[in-house]
């Protein structure tokens, strides 16, 4: 009797597991207004900072987690410090390798700065879904860097650390496709107003009548990087094509960060793309759009408008549209929503910046960086086993806002 119960309980609880198997996990993004970052919720009421290019998963360590007891020669250790960040100390295990414990080193992705940490096993509660809405709810076990309070400087309130969401082993996605036996994969709908959603592991896709005619491009992976890039042919305001040379945007790629709202370009990028740019936008008047009227510019921005002059249209200030024409023949549009920044009550910059301080020529630099307000109110979907990304724009009468999450449709 006592055998046929234990092997009940037993049948029982493999059917619970093998229920429980195969669901991707379903997080809430909300932008915090203060810092323009995004977040999810983590456990307990702490939420962590999403990173689409980091490596780790870090946290402030109050709370008693149990240490993960992983040496610093371990192929874990490894993925931990895969990609040292810059500024941060190159890890070494000396030379008694096998009795030290692995540091990691988490960094800060608005400051750069990075402390010393080590590994411990923490939880990520969230709920299963079915692509549509929640389905119940999961404690997703992963490995985190601890990191010192410090760390959490320029971040928004509330967070206790950063969600890493690149490619590697040790970067949130993967971590639940192993924990969760789904795919290395996540969706990512960033909002600009109420929750967004990001969904890990793959499964149906939300909003089916938009996704099901997605636009695919290749992810590419860039030598001592974890981010995520993706390759541009060229770039257009308008039907015009800007005159960038090919080389200069295939050996720096476009690389996408959810560190900055808005894009960041290498000079010989940036200035023939602010040219055209501001031509373009100066033959509107004859288009029946209003004579846009610059302000003092407000850094790091160079063009700033009053709103006043601009107009507004379903695709936000009217302004001239700006396409990436990315490997796969699709083009990545920049709508004013996109490519312009509200900066002050009145005042609206055109979210391009140059970038500062990167060595000419040896194509270590990105071309484009883009920023977290070019990926708003697109379904982003990054496949790590398929090595692509799908992207589509939600139309203008809906966002990324308008994810029911609600349990009971
Ligand atoms: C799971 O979804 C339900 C229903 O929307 C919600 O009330 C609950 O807070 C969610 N749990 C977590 C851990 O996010």
């Amino acid at each position: 009797m006592a055998r046929v119960l234990l092997l009940l309980v037993l049948a029982a609880s493999l059917a619970a597991l093998v229920s429980s198997k195969g669901l991707p996990v379903l997080a809430p993004v909300t932008k915090d207004t203060a810092t323009s970052l995004y977040t999810i919720p983590f456990h307990d009421g702490a939420s962590l900072v999403l990173d689409v290019a980091g490596l780790l998963v870090w946290s402030t360590c109050e709370g008693g987690q149990s240490p993960a007891e992983i040496a610093c020669s371990s192929p874990t250790c490894l993925l931990a410090n895969a990609y040292p960040a810059p500024g941060c100390p190159a890890p070494t295990c000396g030379s008694d390798r096998h009795d030290k414990p692995c540091t990691a080193y988490p960094s800060n992705p608005v400051t750069g700065a990075c402390a010393a940490g080590s590994l411990f096993h923490t939880r990520f509660a969230a709920n299963t879904t079915d692509g549509n809405k929640p389905v119940s709810e999961v404690n997703v076990r992963v490995l985190a860097a601890c990191a010192p309070s410090k760390l959490l400087a320029s971040l928004p309130r509330g967070s206790t650390g950063v969600a890493g969401l690149a490619g590697s082993g040790l970067a949130l996605p993967s971590q639940v496709a192993s924990a969760q036996k789904v795919a290395n994969k996540f969706l990512l709908c960033l909002p600009t107003g109420g929750p967004g959603v990001a969904i890990f592991g793959g499964g149906p896709l939300p909003w089916p009548q938009f996704t099901q005619s997605m636009d695919y491009t290749p992810l590419v992976a860039k030598g001592g990087s974890p981010a995520h890039y993706i390759s541009a042919r060229s770039i257009k305001v308008e039907n015009t094509r800007v005159p960038i040379s090919e080389r200069a945007l295939a050996t720096g790629g476009v690389m996408l960060s959810t560190r900055l709202p808005y894009v960041l370009l290498y000079r010989d990028v940036y200035r023939p793309l602010v040219d055209a740019f501001t031509k373009a936008l100066a033959a509107q008047p004859a288009n029946g759009a209003p004579v846009a009227r610059a302000v003092k510019p407000v850094a790091p921005f160079e063009l700033c408008y009053d709103t006043k002059t601009l107009g507004n249209n379903p695709g936000g200030y009217w302004v001239p549209n700006v396409l990436l024409e990315l490997d796969g023949g699709s083009d990545w549009a920049l709508t004013g929503k996109n490519s312009m920044v509200d900066v002050k009550p009145g005042t609206a910059c055109v979210a391009f910046v140059e970038m500062k301080g990167v060595d000419a020529g040896d194509g270590s630099a990105p071309a484009v960086i883009l920023g977290g307000a070019q990926m708003e109110d697109f379904v982003l979907d990054f496949d790590m086993e398929k090595k692509r990304l799908g992207f589509l724009r939600l139309p203008h009468f809906t966002g990324c806002s308008s994810f029911n999450f609600a349990r009971s449709t």
